[in-house]
């Protein structure tokens, strides 16, 4: 049996939240309580992912080691790898070559925002995954944005067009893929597409010409926010303000998943909380045990 490692592809330009941008990474930006990257890292934990590898920019990976270290503290190991331009997403695999190491992999988005109890449950249940791939659709209003699963009358998928200007559906593929080993052959024969990436949705279409594609429906149950301009920043914000507060426990808190998993001691979570005794952040781990 091999476990699910993980990936997290944390770079890009973010050229629609600069200037912000111009000084820190997306990633590193908060959303509510905590930074943008918590929220996959707790996705992957949350899953029973222990090893992630974290692919950034040369001039932020710095910062995310100083944020994340090597995952120690939330009884997890953390790797880091440098991606030199944003070349497209189907390149994180050709980076990560050494880590996937014949292993299955989710790869997830830096800047996706998953809540919602069946997704770590699917990815759990792929654990023995021998071949194919698994990738998550969502219905959305502006499908343009993203890339849309196209299906036939019997609800076949037919295959997944990156960002179309006439959507055949409005089912996005949200930014978590989980691929088999065979991942890396097929990454490395994806060539540049017009807009100069090397696109996932390449990557996903081969699975699909072999029949080998798994489409898994998020629900109404189930929130998928993404992350990249000022308003969708934002409104991510307030809905983990508003979840949170209404609920009172935390969406996306490592600390807690990490604790509850039994990967970290009562005496662990007792020094990780006294880092943030004034935050309310600190007291919430502490109230939690
Ligand atoms: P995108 O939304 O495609 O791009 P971006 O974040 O660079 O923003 P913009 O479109 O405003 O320029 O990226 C989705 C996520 O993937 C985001 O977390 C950045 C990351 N990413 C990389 O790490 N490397 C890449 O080559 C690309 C294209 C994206």
């Amino acid at each position: 049996m091999k476990n699910i490692k993980g990936i997290i592809l944390a770079g890009g330009k973010a050229t629609r939240l600069k200037p912000i941008t111009n000084v820190i990474s997306k990633q590193l930006l908060p959303i509510y309580d905590k930074p943008m990257i918590y929220y996959p890292v707790s996705t992957l934990m949350q899953a029973g992912i222990k090893e992630i590898l974290i692919i950034t920019n040369e001039e932020n990976i710095e910062n995310f080691y100083n944020l994340l270290k090597d995952g120690h503290q939330w009884g997890i190991h953390i790797e880091y790898a440098i991606q030199k331009e944003p070349n497209g997403l189907a390149e994180a695999y050709l980076i990560a070559e050494n880590f996937i190491n014949g292993y299955p992999t989710a790869l997830i988005l830096g800047d996706n925002l998953f809540h919602g109890d069946k997704l770590h449950e699917i990815i759990e249940s792929k654990k023995n995954l021998q071949s194919g791939a698994t990738i998550f659709a969502y219905e959305v209003k502006d499908p343009k944005r993203y890339g849309v699963v196209n299906f036939d009358k019997e609800g076949l998928v037919l295959d997944i067009e990156e960002k179309p200007n006439h959507p055949k559906s409005n089912f996005a593929m949200t930014g978590l893929y989980i691929c088999d080993e065979t991942v890396l052959e097929k990454a490395k024969k994806v060539t540049f597409s017009s807009r100069g990436e090397l696109e996932i949705t390449d990557v996903i279409n081969m699975y699909i010409q072999e029949k080998s594609l798994n489409v898994e429906f998020l629900g109404r149950g189930n929130t998928w926010l993404d992350t990249g301009t000022y308003d969708s920043l934002h409104d991510a914000s307030t809905y983990i303000r508003t979840l949170e507060n209404r609920q009172g426990i935390k969406v996306g808190c490592p600390e807690e998943i990490a604790w509850r998993k039994k990967w970290i001691t009562d005496e662990n979570l007792n020094l990780l909380a006294k880092q943030y005794d004034k935050s309310g952040y600190g007291e919430y781990l502490l109230n939690i045990m």
